[in-house]
């Protein structure tokens, strides 16, 4: 029994950390904007039927917005007077799902016009795309306030890259306060979506093979990126557009597709080779994890009270 104790008193420690630091809620719509998960769920599944990606875009977006100076909307700034949109940089190169972003906004201006932010709108967008392709459903928080600034330095110095191994993607997860276990469990997006050859082809070559790259899917990728450098293939070859655990059971059999995955499961010693295995094991724990850890993604350094702005325009300042 006496153990429990210093347990309990850690986490309500760490409750009350996180409380101070976030100040979200997940009903600060429900008497300003009651039907706000209906209509951006109207709006993602609109998407998603005739764009198999869509999810996939709308929740890589809001994992670039909280990497670069907390989830603010910032990614979603394009060049204008003042602001040097963060899409300069090589992590954001051709990012897409702007236009269903667009979209869920002018729903949302039409029912409540002013009150939901561009950044809860990628986190509400986020927990529907993910539960509209099969995976697991988490209170999202929300109340967050919209940048009137952009961070283009920020944005090259904080996303990781495809090219990194196990110790700088720890790093950069670290420094915005994600751990190990979210980094594997939040890499689990990449159970669907789709990526350019650019980001693995160098894994390919035939004079110089990639050991915890699995033979006959690496001849399968060459024939693809055959079609150039800009061909996009699935992240997950065995489930492409569902939201499951393959892509855990994937790493196991040297199907991941980019580098930073199959690090993940492929560096001998790593305290992530467990986290990719218990994962792989159980779906349930994935899910459980996977919501954990995007309210902590979530989390990173919002706006709130009267900071920033609910922008008009998603893409530009009002
Ligand atoms: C761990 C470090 C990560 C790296 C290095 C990484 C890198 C990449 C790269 C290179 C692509 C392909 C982009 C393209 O070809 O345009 C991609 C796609 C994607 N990423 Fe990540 N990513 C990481 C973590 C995450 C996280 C944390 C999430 C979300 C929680 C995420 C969600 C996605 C999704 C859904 C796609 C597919 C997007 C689409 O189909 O348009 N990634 N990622
Ligand atoms: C935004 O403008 C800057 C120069 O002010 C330029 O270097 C950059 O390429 C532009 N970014 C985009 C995404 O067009
Ligand atoms: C980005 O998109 C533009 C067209 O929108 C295209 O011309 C360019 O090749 C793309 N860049 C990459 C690296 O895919
Ligand atoms: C990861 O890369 C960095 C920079 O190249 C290097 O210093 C470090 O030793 C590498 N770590 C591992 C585990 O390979
Ligand atoms: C392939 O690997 C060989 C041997 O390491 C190297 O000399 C060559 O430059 C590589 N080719 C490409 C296109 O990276």
């Amino acid at each position: 029994m006496a153990s429990f104790k210093p347990i309990a008193i850690f986490l309500l420690v760490g409750l009350m950390l996180g409380a101070s630091k976030a100040q979200l809620s997940p009903t600060f719509y429900a008497k300003s904007c009651p039907n706000v998960f209906k209509i951006v769920r109207a709006v993602v599944q609109k998407a998603l039927a005739t764009d198999a990606r869509a999810g996939a875009r709308l929740i890589r977006l809001h994992f670039h917005d909280c990497f670069v100076d907390g989830c603010d909307g910032s990614v979603l700034l394009v060049n204008q007077s003042g602001i040097v949109s963060e899409l300069g940089a090589r992590g954001n190169d051709n990012i897409t799902g702007f236009n269903i972003v667009d979209n869920i906004k002018a729903a949302l201006e039409k029912a409540c016009p002013g009150i939901v932010s561009c950044a809860d709108i990628l986190a509400i967008a986020s927990v529907e795309s993910v539960y509209l392709s099969g995976g697991p459903y988490w209170e999202v928080q929300l109340g967050r306030r919209d940048s009137r600034t952009a961070n283009l330095q920020g944005a090259i110095d904080g996303l990781p890259s495809p090219f990194e191994n196990v110790s700088q993607l720890k790093d950069k997860f670290c420094r915005v306060g994600l751990d190990s276990t979210d980094l594997v469990a939040l890499s689990g997006a990449h159970t669907f979506g789709r990526s350019r050859c650019q980001f693995f082809d160098r894994r390919l070559n035939v004079s110089n093979p990639d050991s915890t790259l699995d033979a006959s899917y690496a001849a399968q990728l060459r024939r693809a990126c055959a079609r150039g450098r800009d061909t996009f293939v699935n992240l997950d070859p065995t489930t492409p557009d569902a939201f499951d655990k393959n892509y855990f059971t994937n790493l196991q059999s040297r199907f991941g597709l980019l580098g930073s995955d199959q690090v993940l499961f492929s560096t001998p010693g790593s305290d992530t080779v467990g986290i990719v295995n218990m994962f792989a094991r159980s779906q349930q724990q994935f899910f459980n994890s996977f919501g954990q850890s995007m309210i902590n993604m979530g989390n990173i350094k919002p706006l709130t009270g009267n900071k920033g702005e609910i922008r008009s325009n998603c893409r530009r300042l009002n």
